[in-house]
């Protein structure tokens, strides 16, 4: 077993794109993929903390690296990512797991490759392990960082990194650090050489992509990185996420209309239906201000895919106020809904509030909801029989069978064959279950 790694990556797309930096560097210091943790001598969890029940996951999952580090001693075990950057919380996981080798913060991910040489260092003097976390809110930007990516015809694009929103549920503000915008020019670059590389489709990342720009005095703002990214040559297709309804202006909706390369696919989370509930979230825009942006968004789109992240169970919600993001829900009428059981967060405003829901209500509440966004779902899916999309073919999950996503960011599944992986075919939809689409190849001739 020689110089092989495997990553573990819990949470969202910004951990999915950080685990590919951590691949990059990896593979620099010459280390290439292993197929399992078994098979690896170098193994990260890259991890996250926006709900308890993704920390009880993971550390139930670190636990059951024991084993393999005992059948191994030389091998590296590397914990990164947003849960070791809470406060305290570096030292009580290598109290917990006396077998990591390394805890790296968030704000200092690019030193893993100086992090494993402190280690073999330490290790032939016989030294313990090595945690580095750094609590900078401001840490700088390392453009040099080599990144390894595993999502082609898709290429992740940091636009943002941190948040200054403190919603007062999120824990994000606290281990991610205040909100960093990365130069423009840096940006087209590298969106420049991933179309040269023959990638397709770019989804651009940050908490909040509307605030881009707000920390930098060029005065280049979300807009204007998306009228640069326009004016770039080809057919590509250009997503983002997440946006935030308070920032997400009507010029942006329009340039997202008007340009054929960007798709009419917004994921726009609106928590809660109640204005209530609204503020204590401290969200700052309420029910009619959000209705008002959908309804601005589908005059200028009216093919737009919406989706949206909705919690339940937030200090002081009543049963009213759950009725409001029901209502709500069914007057948008989400392509897609993410839902979430509120889940107190240590150091977060929302946590020392009064009226903690209990869980019986919440898994009660989150259940209604599913249903009422499941109706939905089922009966939009039901429209797209019998009409036919351009899809960008994404994957082969297995033989024979292919899938993609429409330009609205529904998932289409049909047969082909996997060299057409990278490539837009028109697919006829035959039917669906559930929220899946299936649909066949139009033989264009
Ligand atoms: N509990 C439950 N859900 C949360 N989210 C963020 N913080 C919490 C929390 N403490 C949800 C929000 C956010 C999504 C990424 O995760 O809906 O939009
Ligand atoms: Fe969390 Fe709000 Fe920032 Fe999103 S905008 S990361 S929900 S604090």
């Amino acid at each position: 077993m020689q110089n092989k790694y495997y990553i573990e990556t819990f949470g969202c797309q910004m951990n999915v794109h950080e685990s590919e930096k951590i691949a990059g560097m990896l593979e620099a210091l010459g280390y290439s993929p292993a197929a399992t943790r078994d098979d690896a001598n170098v193994i990260v969890f890259n991890t996250c903390c926006i709900r308890d029940t993704a920390e009880q996951k993971i550390s139930g999952n670190i636990g059951e690296l024991k084993a393999l580090k005992r059948e191994d001693k030389s091998r590296i075990v590397v914990i990164a990512g947003c849960m070791t950057q809470q406060k305290g919380a570096a030292e009580a996981l290598a109290a917990k797991f006396p077998f990591i080798d390394i805890v790296l913060g968030t704000a200092n991910l690019y030193e893993l490759p100086a992090k494993i040489a402190e280690l073999k260092e330490r290790r032939a003097r016989h030294r313990g392990k090595v945690v580095a976390i750094s609590y900078d809110d401001n840490p700088p930007i390392d453009e040099s960082v080599p990144v390894a990516r595993t999502s082609y015809p898709n290429a992740w694009v940091n636009i943002t990194y941190g948040c200054n929103n403190f919603c007062t549920y999120c824990i994000v503000p606290y281990v991610r650090g205040r909100e960093r915008s990365r130069e423009p020019e840096a940006i087209i670059d590298e969106i420049r050489s991933l179309l040269a590389e023959g990638y397709k489709e770019i989804t651009l990342l940050g908490q909040n992509v509307d605030s881009y720009g707000s920390d930098r005095s060029d005065g280049v703002g979300f807009a204007e990185l998306l009228r640069r990214i326009a004016a770039l040559p080809g057919k590509f297709r250009l997503r983002f996420m997440t946006s935030h309804p308070k920032d997400l202006s009507e010029e942006v909706v329009s340039i997202i209309a008007e340009t054929p390369n960007f798709c009419k696919n917004i994921h726009l989370p609106v928590q809660a239906g109640s204005d209530r509930i609204l503020k204590a979230m401290n969200r700052k825009y309420d029910r009619a201000a959000y209705l008002g942006l959908i309804d601005k968004i589908r005059k200028y789109m009216p093919e737009c895919g919406l989706t949206t992240d909705i919690m339940v169970g937030f200090p002081g919600e009543t049963e009213e106020d759950f009725l409001d993001t029901v209502d709500l829900v069914k007057r948008v009428r989400y392509q897609n809904a993410f839902t979430f059981v509120y889940s107190p967060r240590r150091g977060t405003v929302a946590a020392t509030m009064p009226d903690q829901i209990p869980y019986a209500v919440k898994r009660d509440r989150i259940t209604r909801l599913i249903a009422v966004q499941n109706a939905i779902t089922e009966e939009l899916s039901g429209e797209f029989t019998g009409k036919t999309y351009e899809v960008l073919v994404e994957d082969a999950p297995k033989p024979g069978m292919l899938c993609g996503r429409t330009d609205s960011g529904r998932l289409v599944n049909f047969a082909g064959d996997r060299s057409l992986v990278g490539q837009f075919v028109d697919i006829r939809i035959t039917g669906n279950k559930a929220s899946a689409l299936y649909g066949e190849i139009v033989d264009n001739g």
